[in-house]
């Protein structure tokens, strides 16, 4: 769990702001659900030999035994609301969205936090898959106008109930045919919940998936045709997406569409976990209320994880602070560089300094800390010359300028940018 100030929660409060804005234009109203649910709630929403959220949540006995949980999640609380506030008697469908705290006990690692935000929507009432590309295309045109160029939705189907039954069938004989060749954790669990085979990252499992049974060949007509009807919509819509079959996600009570967001690796920035993890992800769950035990409901929504998409923003805005960093060695590049330092400021390039510090090797760093494009480095041989050297931090390529060239040069190598 984590402490925020000034910066992070801006950003947060952005996305918010911007995820409010376009759901309600699209006809969703806000709710809000306690963090504190009967734990019973979640137990319930997963398959009995499958009580992986169960494990994962902070669960507890109050002084008057009640068992409770601090809410691992936003949608079965929104089902519960739906039937105890009786929104069944609202005009239907009604379509809900809702930002808040949500706490898991996974493994922490970066990007993955065990009191994190999400901002969601849920619509309830509607099989037809043009509900599916609602929810979809809201929370794609979201991530456009928050300036998010490079993001793509996985989507897949999961089949119904029916159509499942035999997928499940030849998947559980195909990985008991290949057990030797499944890693330790798939040769324990995938007895229990085959699907969670193709979650699985090892390199041996990922060879075999390729020769998998995947649920894409085994659906029935209705299914096909619901699928088949959310792309074409998707496709209309010019969403970027990508049919990924081995798309399952981690909770059990998903059926047809299943869908997560990812934004894409920027093929020059090293790759760190958040590339990884999905900003956004939900799917339908017409069999949920029923697990809960309330009467059938159709339903399908998603989830935004608003730490994960806030790191995607502040690492663009963080760059676009600093443009330019001025590394200066020796008293006279210190004075020469404070005057070249306002230039750039009056030339509208967004510049930082660190005038205190001597080392060439801890200015270079702090410039790559903040993710400037140039170093214009003012060494002793640059002040007897006239000159700076600028230092592309990606390529490390250097180059030397004169000093009354200087700001021409940068305005058009940041154009590049
Ligand atoms: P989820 O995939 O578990 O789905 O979470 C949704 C999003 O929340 C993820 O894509 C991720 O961005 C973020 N998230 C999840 N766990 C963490 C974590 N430990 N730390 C930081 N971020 C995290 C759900 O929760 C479903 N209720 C979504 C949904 C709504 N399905 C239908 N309606």
């Amino acid at each position: 769990m984590h402490d925020f100030f000034e910066k992070d929660l801006e950003i947060f409060e952005m996305i918010e702001n911007k995820a409010r804005q376009i759901a309600s234009y699209y006809g969703f109203k806000p709710v809000s659900t306690p963090v504190v649910e009967k734990a019973d709630l979640f137990i319930k929403s997963e398959d009995e030999d499958n009580p992986l959220v169960e494990k994962e949540m902070y669960a507890f006995r109050t002084r008057g035994g009640d068992h409770l949980a601090l809410r691992p999640e936003g949608t079965p609380p929104i089902i519960r609301a739906y039937f105890e506030d009786g929104l069944q008697s609202w005009p239907q469908p009604v379509a809900l969205y809702y930002s808040g705290t949500y706490y898991r006990h996974e493994s922490p690692q970066r990007g993955r936090y065990r009191e994190f935000r999400q901002f969601g929507l849920e619509f309830l009432g509607e099989p037809e898959a043009i509900s599916d590309a609602l929810v979809v295309n809201v929370f794609n045109i979201i991530f456009k106008e928050l300036g998010i160029k490079s993001f793509i939705f996985h989507i897949n189907t999961l089949g119904d109930k029916e159509c499942r039954k035999s997928h499940r069938r030849d998947l559980l004989n195909f990985l008991k045919r290949k057990k030797e060749r499944l890693c330790k954790e798939c040769k324990k669990r995938s007895l229990i919940n085959p699907l969670r085979f193709f979650d699985c990252k090892e390199p041996d499992c990922e060879e075999l998936k390729k020769e998998a049974p995947l649920m894409i060949n085994y659906l029935c007509d209705g299914c096909k045709a619901h699928f088949k009807n959310l792309v074409e919509i998707l496709d209309e819509l010019e969403i970027p997406y990508y049919l990924n079959n081995n798309l399952v996600r981690g909770l059990d009570y998903y059926s047809r569409t299943v869908f997560e967001t990812f934004i894409e690796k920027d093929a020059k920035e090293e790759k760190p976990a958040e590339y990884s993890l999905s900003v956004c992800s939900g799917g339908r769950y017409d069999y949920l209320s029923e697990m809960l035990g309330f009467r059938p409901l159709n339903a399908v929504g998603g989830a935004i994880g608003i730490e994960r998409l806030a790191w995607h923003i502040g690492r663009k805005e963080e760059k676009k602070e600093t443009e330019v960093f001025l590394a200066q060695l020796g008293n006279e590049a210190k004075r020469k560089g404070l005057k070249i330092f306002e230039e750039l400021r009056k030339a509208k390039i967004a510049a930082s300094q660190s005038f205190t510090k001597d080392s060439l090797k801890a200015q270079l760093a702090t410039a790559d800390g903040l993710g400037a494009y140039f170093t214009a480095i003012l060494g002793q041989r640059e002040i007897i010359d006239g000159t700076a050297m600028i230092r592309d931090m990606k390529t490390g390529a250097q180059e030397t300028v004169p000093q009354d060239k200087l700001i021409e040069y940068l305005k058009s190598k940041l154009k590049e940018k």
